[in-house]
């Protein structure tokens, strides 16, 4: 290739860089002002949005509001709490507007104070859809949600891993703005910067410190990715020194996929921290090791709106194949636990996940296995839903601190 035919395409993309730049040094400046944590007691009412989703979403963000309209009815009948509808969050209407998240969607999910978002499908090139960027990172964006949140307990074995995934950059951060520069080269970027990292960090270790937890590990590649995962791994080694009875060490995220299934050592980690795709990759490990992703919630957090979601996605291949009905609705309810300890109902938080762990891994009366030899949805929602009433409930959970005020 010539000098002048490169120059033709270097030119365009570097146009297109420049403007990804100011996006992210826009970006920067938004987070210097951030705004405080809301406060939750202070909300007459509160209201709680209910996104349903689609795919297997419609189906386990039915049972999982079920839940909560239970646990919630006092606060509801009171009016303390007002549950809000977005039905507009489907693959469908999110095609009709060609975005991620419709504006008025968007619109009616800022006019709530907490959310429970249901799995939305997110299309990859051949799908039969546009290939439109995932509405799930597009909120955790547009709402500044920068914690993703999730626990994974095997008390059996001693576990109880609580993960702080970055969710705002990173490998995330432009969604569907990386660009092709002439025929053979394609180019998506990471990012760090530095108050989105002092920002999970500091969530981290404030967690850690609050639930009386000794260790936090950070999960980083910074060995190789010397940049942006130095600038994490950095910014943690400071901010561990303002928590001195804290332990910090650093792992890199091969190691750490190894040392999760290591039955030896896997107990020993308690808190991490790391970059958004690591995050992404750990999280869904931990939760096969819980059980499968079906039983694993996830808080995304923001100084000022928080959204609450399983950890994966609308299952296709299950609806495909008339399967729906057998999806697992633990990890839409184990959400609404973590949504409920955050706006400062840990009561029914407590009884929520203790239900959670006694059908999903004691008592096991019936169980779930996504197809027809297993319980559906509705029978597995009813049986957590007896537990939560059942006086020999006792919760373990009333003092974790999810909240970060
Ligand atoms: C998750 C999911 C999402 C992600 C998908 C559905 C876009 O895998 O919440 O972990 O990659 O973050
Ligand atoms: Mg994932």
């Amino acid at each position: 290739m010539s000098i002048i035919m490169s120059q033709e395409l270097i030119e365009p993309a570097q146009k297109k860089f420049a403007l990804l730049l100011q996006g992210q040094l826009k970006r920067i400046l938004e987070m210097k002002k951030a705004g405080s944590w809301v406060d939750y007691a202070t909300l007459k009412p509160i209201i709680i949005g209910i996104c349903w989703g689609d795919g297997i979403g419609e189906f386990i963000s039915k049972n999982a509001t079920q839940v909560l309209m239970h646990v919630l009815e006092e606060e509801v009948k009171t009016k303390k709490i007002v549950f809000r509808e977005i039905t507009g969050l489907t693959i469908e209407n999110r095609v009709r507007h060609n975005k991620a998240i419709p504006d008025d969607i968007l619109e009616e999910l800022k006019s709530c104070h907490v959310i429970l978002k249901g799995p939305t499908t997110t299309p990859q090139a051949g799908d039969p859809w546009p290939n439109i960027e995932s509405a799930n990172v597009a909120m955790r964006r547009a709402l500044d949600l920068f914690a993703n949140v999730r626990p994974v307990k095997i008390p059996q074995e001693g576990i109880d891993w609580c993960f702080f995934r970055e969710n705002t950059e990173g490998a995330y951060v432009l969604g569907s703005q990386g660009f092709d520069v002439g025929q053979d080269l394609s180019v998506d970027f990471t990012i760090a910067t530095q108050q989105g990292c002092e920002r999970i960090i500091r969530t981290a270790f404030d967690y850690a410190q609050k639930n009386h937890i000794d260790r936090v590990s950070v999960i980083t590649k910074s060995n190789v990715v010397k940049t942006t995962d130095g600038r994490f791994s950095r910014t943690a080694k400071r901010i561990a020194q303002e928590y001195p009875q804290i332990h910090c060490d650093e792992w890199y995220i091969d190691i750490m996929t190894a040392k999760l299934i290591d039955p030896a050592r896997r107990k020993e980690f308690k808190v991490m921290v790391m970059p958004n795709l690591y995050g992404d990759i750990l999280t869904d490990e931990a939760a096969q090791l819980q059980g499968g992703v079906g039983t694993a919630g996830s808080a995304n957090i923001g100084t000022r709106w928080a959204m609450f979601e399983a950890i994966h996605g609308s299952a296709p291949r299950m609806v495909k194949e008339g399967r729906a009905q057998y999806a697992d609705p633990s990890s839409m309810i184990r959400a609404c636990a973590m949504l409920l300890r955050h706006m400062g109902c840990a009561d029914q938080a407590g009884k929520v996940d203790m239900a959670l762990e006694v059908c999903g891994q004691f008592e096991r009366k019936i169980v779930i296995t996504g197809h027809d030899n297993g319980a559906t949805g509705d029978q597995y929602t009813d049986y957590i839903l007896s537990w939560i009433d059942n006086p020999k409930l006792k919760s373990r959970w009333e003092t974790e601190v999810y909240h970060f005020k």
